[in-house]
């Protein structure tokens, strides 16, 4: 298991470029389930659960060219197997987005049930049930669920409406209605930018979706789709961690290739607790931090409140800002693993269920930390970098699932981090018996 070794106090300077969303790479690959015809996916992030969602795929029998390495031809003209194995679910929820697809396109599909995780019980009962409208037969057999289109073999299109915004549970839905017979309409939709640019890939291949980005989503099954080309959408919580390493350090970055559109309440809430962030131009940022930061109360929202993805990075912010903070996360029942961590770093926090209070300012000082998911990851490396002396971050696989290289990025900023690779362990040879 790899670690992150951080020697901090120094601040960034330069410029970065940020990678495609992981989160838009992720259901625009299962889309490609959808049409015996390729899809070409450009600005694909090189992170580990794009690695693992190729391995989903060409599991069920598609192949995957790579002509280069951000880009990925897909074609599933082949699938013969409709089944995603917990060993792969048990990785990477987002597996659960073949689903839609295989039913949609197959009339079968059998997906492990994802369980819960480090941040939460995370059902997916919301997919299912929406499957279930679409006239779908769901049934749960030793842990999988196993789902049948009608009798006739064609999703049924029907009206939605979600209790509670869900994104791949609208992608999910999204996905199965583009081939199901006759109108859906998904309401109380979620409207995170990764979903309106599902809709655009699936518009290209044929698909007839109209208010992706609104909470109203209207779908009109058509019989087939076919081969597009797509480029995903830039990430939006890699920028904003860029954003905040810029401002911890007190440093001066640009950020190049993002959308500052799809961050606006964060760059609005970030601005406001003292950061000096500019848009240059559409897709580049100014960013850099003079005074000190001040205090202010946040709580996590579906798009377009602020990201809950972004919640432990905002929460280093508040541990080097004067005064007391309360932040309430809104989204997931367990997602203040981090702050137990950036304790140990000396930072004040304290945690009552859903909410949390830091009081700052703060000196942080290097510790050996944990990481218990990916955003609480990105949250270590950023305190990491703010402390004094050395950090030891172990279980950095979290963060390699969703960030690219973000210890090559950061040290040509300047950052003092390297990758500490644990050897691996070989067994001693035992002497031959005689
Ligand atoms: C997606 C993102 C993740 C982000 C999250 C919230 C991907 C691959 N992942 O996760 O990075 O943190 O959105 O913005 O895009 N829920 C139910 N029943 C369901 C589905 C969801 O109760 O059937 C609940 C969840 O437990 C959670 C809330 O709804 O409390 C939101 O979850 P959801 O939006 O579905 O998260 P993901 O799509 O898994």
């Amino acid at each position: 298991m790899d670690k992150f070794r951080i020697t901090g106090g120094r601040p960034l300077k330069g410029r970065v470029s940020i990678s495609g969303a992981k989160n838009s790479a992720l259901p625009c690959m299962a889309a490609a389930l959808l049409t015996s015809e390729t899809i070409t996916l450009h600005n694909l992030p090189y992170v580990r659960d794009i690695i693992t969602q190729r391995r989903l795929l060409e599991d069920l029998g598609g192949t995957v060219l790579t002509p280069e390495l951000r880009t990925h031809k897909i074609n599933a003209s082949h699938v013969e197997v409709f089944e995603a194995p917990y060993e792969l679910v048990k990785t990477m929820r987002a597996s659960v987005l073949a689903l839609g697809p295989l039913l949609a396109r197959f009339g079968k599909a059998k997906v492990s049930l994802p369980g819960g995780c480090a941040i939460g019980m995370r059902p997916i009962d919301l997919h299912l049930a929406g499957f279930e409208k679409f006239g779908a037969e769901v049934k749960l057999e030793a842990g999988n669920v196993v789902a049948y289109a009608p009798p006739e073999g064609r999703l049924r299109g029907a009206e939605i409406h979600f209790e509670k915004v869900t994104v791949t549970g609208t992608e999910n839905l999204m996905l199965a209605a583009t081939l199901a017979r006759g109108r859906s309409v998904l309401h109380n939709a979620a409207c995170e930018p990764e979903v309106a640019d599902l809709a655009d890939l699936l518009n290209k291949m044929g698909a007839r979706v109209i208010g992706a980005g609104t909470p109203t989503i209207q779908i009109q099954g058509v019989e087939s789709l076919g081969g597009a080309q797509h480029t995903i959408i830039p990430d939006r919580i890699e920028t904003g961690t860029f954003i905040a390493a810029a401002a911890l350090t007190g440093g001066a970055l640009e950020i190049k290739d993002c959308y500052p559109g799809h961050l606006s309440t964060v760059i609005e809430k970030l601005r406001e607790i003292g950061v000096e962030i500019e848009e240059l131009n559409p897709t580049t940022l100014e960013v850099s931090c003079r005074g000190r930061l001040s205090a202010s109360n946040m709580t996590t929202q579906p798009y377009p409140g602020f990201p809950t993805d972004m919640q432990a990075q905002y929460m280093v912010l508040m541990t080097q800002a004067e005064g007391v903070s309360v932040i309430d996360e809104t989204i997931f029942e367990n997602r203040f693993m981090h702050g137990s961590e950036l304790q140990r770093m000396g930072a004040k926090i304290f945690v009552n269920g859903r909410s949390a209070t830091v009081s700052g300012p703060s000196a942080l000082t290097g510790a050996p930390v944990l990481a218990s998911d990916l955003r609480a990851s990105a949250s270590l490396v950023l305190a990491g970098l703010v402390a004094s002396g050395e950090t030891l971050i172990d279980r950095v696989y979290h963060i390699d699932r969703g960030y690219e290289k973000i210890e090559v990025k950061l040290r040509q900023l300047g950052a003092d981090i390297e990758r500490v690779r644990e050897p691996v362990a070989v067994p001693a040879l035992q002497p031959l018996p005689g």
